[in-house]
């Protein structure tokens, strides 16, 4: 069964998703040359925090952060550690909060001081894939049909989209039904309903789409060593436009 939230659990997933979103942009704010990652998450924890709420992935599944940050070839999943960020690498941070029982999960990829333009066309296709997606989120509309604009806007830009990884509903758990792939499956995957909450997430890769976990369980790499970027938004499906609920303002 796929949750429809009302009206109260709307708004309090509202102001969750308020706090994942600040704690993102906070985070963004952060990537420059000579800044740890273990610093941004951190900066992070400490924010969520002292909103009242609790970082969604700290403990999850055994997770040992607050924040994913990964970098350049590094495509989820990133453990923030020592590593000293570098003028020119590419840092996905993608932060959850949990407030007044749910959740609010989102991700973008940030330029570390000046990149590559090849770099940066990668993260913009990455984040327009997503608003492409976001506009079939429509009631009456199926998952496929968000799954199918995504895929066709990254790979008609000569982009790879990640297979082994996929957006899901989120609430009162950080991951529930309904599956959200970003490319077209032989199950179109179920009608949305208004009152359906869903993280859209686009991964993203420069190369091939074949991808490795590391031996840590978690840091998950290219296998061709190239670039990928991601970018996640939690989105209200309404009776009319979607309402993207990571956003920071009125927070
Ligand atoms: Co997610």
């Amino acid at each position: 069964m796929i949750p429809v939230k009302n009206e109260r659990e709307i708004s309090v997933m509202r102001r969750a998703c308020k706090i994942t979103a600040a704690a993102r942009a906070l985070a963004g704010d952060m990537v420059r040359p000579g800044v740890t990652t273990k610093e941004i998450d951190k900066a992070v924890h400490d924010f969520i925090v002292s909103q009242g709420a609790t970082p969604s992935f700290l403990n999850y599944s055994g997770y040992p952060a607050s924040a994913c940050i990964s970098v350049n070839n590094t495509v989820i999943h990133g453990i923030p550690d020592g590593r000293v960020l570098q003028e020119g690498d590419i840092v996905s941070v993608d932060v959850g909060a949990y407030w007044g029982g749910f959740h609010g999960d989102c991700a973008a990829t940030f330029a570390c001081g000046k990149i590559s333009a090849e770099a940066q066309r990668l993260i913009d296709v990455t984040r327009q894939s997503f608003f492409e997606g976001v506009k079939f989120a429509r009631q009456g509309n199926r998952i496929v049909d968000i799954s199918r604009a995504v895929q066709s806007y990254a790979e008609s830009n000569g982009f790879s989209v990640v297979r082994d990884f996929i957006g899901h509903g989120v609430g009162e758990h950080l991951h529930e039904e309904p599956e959200v792939p970003n490319y077209v499956t032989p199950r179109r995957g179920p009608r949305l309903v208004r009152g359906m909450t869903i993280a859209i997430e686009p991964m993203i890769n420069q190369g091939t789409v074949a991808v490795r976990v590391l031996k840590d369980g978690w840091t998950t790499v290219t296998a061709d060593g190239k670039l990928s970027a991601h970018y996640e938004n939690t989105v209200l499906i309404t009776d009319g436009e979607p309402e993207i609920l990571t956003v920071t303002e009125g927070l």
